[in-house]
């Protein structure tokens, strides 16, 4: 969507404006989608729906390479996992036989409602999979990666290539710890954030990552109190990533330490905080400068890649690499 589409203009609730479709008024498009997703109800939209199809039917290339890869589909290869950063949670993974994951690329709201948070749209990248946690705005842009496969909202095991992945089914954060109470939001709009009612964007995949001896956890927006089965079924983690930052939008700085204390990653990686190569102050978010720091070890990166090696990080304990305001845009 190009930013001039979008509609910046204040939301009246039962006011003239308030025609987005008939039968279709603009508070329930907010209740259905909610804190950012737009799911199914951007298909009730008229010319937004259009701008909402696929589009992946007209993307350049093919799945030679895909071809290729499948073909060693159950071998573990050794070597470096490369982790490139595209800003807010999106990360993309190549592992060491060269196959590629990108999680969680971002757009702005459809809906106009959470107003701009992005400088510019996720970048066309290749990438064999794209994946997605949950359908907020800030984690769903699945048509925006050139990806030979989408995985959305993915529960249960995938193997492509020397990558395996497991999705575990989990709720959203639905009670804001910071000063922008963005949960309290839903609630004037009649919408229920928390388990077990919740309204469907409220749901959440956790992912695991098995590639190159290394297992990261792709945290998304997840609550920071999962049931204990939750816990058994990750099991050990290596890399952690987990959304805290200044403004505690989804995890409080205490929330992610206790996580981090629990699972007792070697590597902890930051995500979902103001990132000024690729997002607004306008998000409401902070950097995660002041978390990091306060941690016992870190690493400010200077620039959006990172490699990594396992035997490199059986060697590190809780190890802070932060991205900082670094991210690659294409
Ligand atoms: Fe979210
Ligand atoms: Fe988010």
């Amino acid at each position: 969507m190009e930013k001039e589409d979008l509609n910046l203009e204040p939301v009246l609730l039962h006011g003239e404006r308030d025609d987005l479709s008939p039968g279709l008024s603009r508070r329930s498009f907010f209740m259905a989608a909610g804190a950012a997703g737009v799911g199914g109800a951007a298909s009730l939209l008229g010319g937004t729906a259009a701008r909402a199809q696929s589009t992946d039917w007209t993307q350049p290339g093919n799945n030679n390479g895909v071809i290729e890869l499948q073909k060693t589909t159950g071998s573990m290869v050794e070597g470096d996992v490369a982790i490139d950063y595209y800003g807010h949670c999106a990360l993309k993974f190549t592992s060491p036989g060269g196959a590629t994951v990108l999680f969680d690329p971002f757009r702005d709201d459809p809906s106009g409602a959470w107003g701009m948070w992005f400088k510019s749209e996720f970048p066309e990248t290749p990438v064999d999979i794209c994946m997605s946690t949950h359908t907020h705005f800030d984690h769903d842009a699945i048509h925006r990666p050139v990806s030979t496969m989408v995985l959305d909202r993915m529960v249960g095991n995938f193997e492509f290539a020397d990558l395996k992945i497991t999705g575990f089914a989990d709720k959203h954060a639905c009670v804001a710890p910071g000063w922008y109470s963005w949960t309290d939001a839903l609630a004037e709009f009649g919408a229920n954030a928390c388990p077990p009612d919740n309204v469907s964007h409220m749901d959440m995949v956790v992912y695991l990552v098995e590639t190159g001896g290394l297992r990261t956890l792709i945290w998304g927006d997840n609550r920071h109190n999962p049931p204990e089965e939750f816990w058994e079924a990750v099991g050990e983690v290596d890399i952690l990533t987990l959304p805290v930052d200044g403004s505690m939008h989804i995890l409080s700085y205490e929330m992610g330490d206790a996580i981090v204390e629990r699972l007792k990653p070697k590597v902890v990686i930051p995500t979902h905080y103001l990132n000024e190569t690729t997002s607004y102050t306008l998000t409401t978010l902070q950097d995660a400068d002041e978390w990091v720091t306060g941690q016992k070890s870190y690493r400010m990166l200077d620039n959006g890649s990172l490699s990594l090696n396992a035997g490199e990080v059986a060697g590190m304990d809780r190890e802070f690499l932060y991205f900082g305001h670094n991210a690659l845009t294409a």
